[in-house]
């Protein structure tokens, strides 16, 4: 992608979408309504775990080895069995409808998912009903991110409809039974406009019609009415023998960033681990996620680690990958792409964030994750 951009640089031809993050953010705000850049840019509180999680990154650095010649680098990684061409996932972001021109995101999402190979964790929370951006994301499955109702046949109902849908693994949210205190949205009174725009997978849901006295269709306001009753089961630890009988796909609980809480959720049989704090959106206040992803790692013991929250280059890319995370995702900026250039925009993102990552490995001599493991590689600043 560097070669493909210099040489085009050469011909006077540059690229549509900016290469750094601070300025495609620059340019998602002019892009979008404001309401709908307050809720995809905010966070909780006043926003000082939002910003943790970025600024972590500087806190951690590679030392470069010499004389490797790493002309041939694998990011590919393992995962539940399948093997991805790229160590990069798209992190479910609910309501991404909004930030596409035509309304539809989450489908434009599953066609960069198509395109590059890098799985998409569909939200509960879409436009486009999950049967759908299954569809749309060709020979790259990817994940169904479960907000757990309190109803369990619906709850089952819907981890059941992945399963059909062909969806390769369910990633069970654990930090948002409940929003968090999040002034942006609250001063522009988002949660009436948001909630038309992503309840496709309720609407359409046989388990959820049934709790209605009139259709979706004949009474929408009284279906979301019943629908923020539903919303959001606080679960606890004796929830996960439940929520494992509804589906031998894989399960991975997000938002895990406590060394003990990773040992029970192991003990407990789930297939992975998603150490995240929601982008800093849901407890203000907290640790940078990425300074718990190690620990989380440990405690893993060997269960697979997923990642998210404040990656904003490739150089953040290899630095989770280097303290143990199996693959990484990215919420915020692919959005940014989506709203500026669709499906182009989004894998514009993921090229980029890419290219910076495999280069990084090139040039610091790591050619594969394991080098890029070894004691020494990454150090504190
Ligand atoms: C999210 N996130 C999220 N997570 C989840 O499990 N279900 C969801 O529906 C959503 N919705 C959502 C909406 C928006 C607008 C954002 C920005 C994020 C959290 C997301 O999966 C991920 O954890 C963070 O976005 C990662 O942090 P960065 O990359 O945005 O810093």
């Amino acid at each position: 992608y560097q070669n493909e951009i210099y040489f085009n640089g050469l011909f006077g031809r540059l690229p549509d979408l900016p290469m750094d993050f601070a300025e495609l953010a620059r340019r998602a705000e002019a892009a979008l309504p404001p309401s709908v850049w307050s809720y995809v840019a905010g966070g909780a509180g006043n926003e000082r775990t939002q910003e943790a999680n970025v600024a972590a990154f500087d806190g951690w650095g590679l030392v470069p080895r010499m004389l490797v010649g790493a002309t041939q680098r694998d990011l590919g990684v393992e995962l539940f069995g399948r093997r991805l061409p790229t160590p990069l996932f798209l992190a479910p972001v609910g309501v991404i409808g909004i930030c596409a021109q035509d309304g539809h995101g989450d489908l434009a999402t599953a066609r960069a998912a198509a395109r590059t190979g890098v799985p998409m964790v569909a939200s509960t929370l879409t436009v486009d009903p999950m049967e759908e951006v299954a569809k749309e994301s060709g020979g790259t499955p990817g994940f169904f991110q479960l907000y757990t109702p309190t109803d369990r046949e619906l709850a089952a109902s819907l981890v059941q409809r992945a399963e059909a849908a062909g969806y390769a693994g369910i990633v069970v949210t654990l930090d948002t039974w409940v929003t968090g205190w999040r002034p942006r949205d609250l001063a522009t009174g988002n949660f009436p406009q948001l909630r038309g725009h992503c309840l496709a997978n309720y609407f359409s849901d046989p388990v959820f019609r049934s709790r209605l006295a009139k259709t979706p269709e004949e009474d929408p306001a009284g279906a979301v009415l019943t629908w923020t009753q539903l919303f959001g089961n606080p679960l606890a630890w004796n929830d996960l023998e439940w929520l494992r009988s509804l589906t031998r796909l894989p399960l991975i609980l997000k938002g895990i960033c406590h060394p003990e809480d990773a040992r029970r959720a192991k003990d407990a049989g789930v297939d992975g681990l998603y150490c995240s704090n929601h982008g800093g959106r849901q407890a203000n206040g907290g640790l940078p996620a990425l300074d718990c992803l190690p620990g989380v790692v440990e405690a893993a013991d060997g269960l697979p680690v997923l990642f998210d929250s404040g990656v904003r280059s490739g150089a953040d890319v290899v630095k989770a990958l280097a303290l143990g995370a199996t693959a990484v995702g990215i919420g915020r900026p692919y959005a940014y792409g989506l709203a500026l250039g669709g499906t182009d925009g989004i894998v514009h993102v993921l090229r980029t964030l890419l290219a910076e990552a495999d280069l990084i490995m090139a040039v610091d001599g790591y050619p594969t994750l394991a080098d890029l493991r070894r004691d020494g590689a990454l150090r504190r600043v």
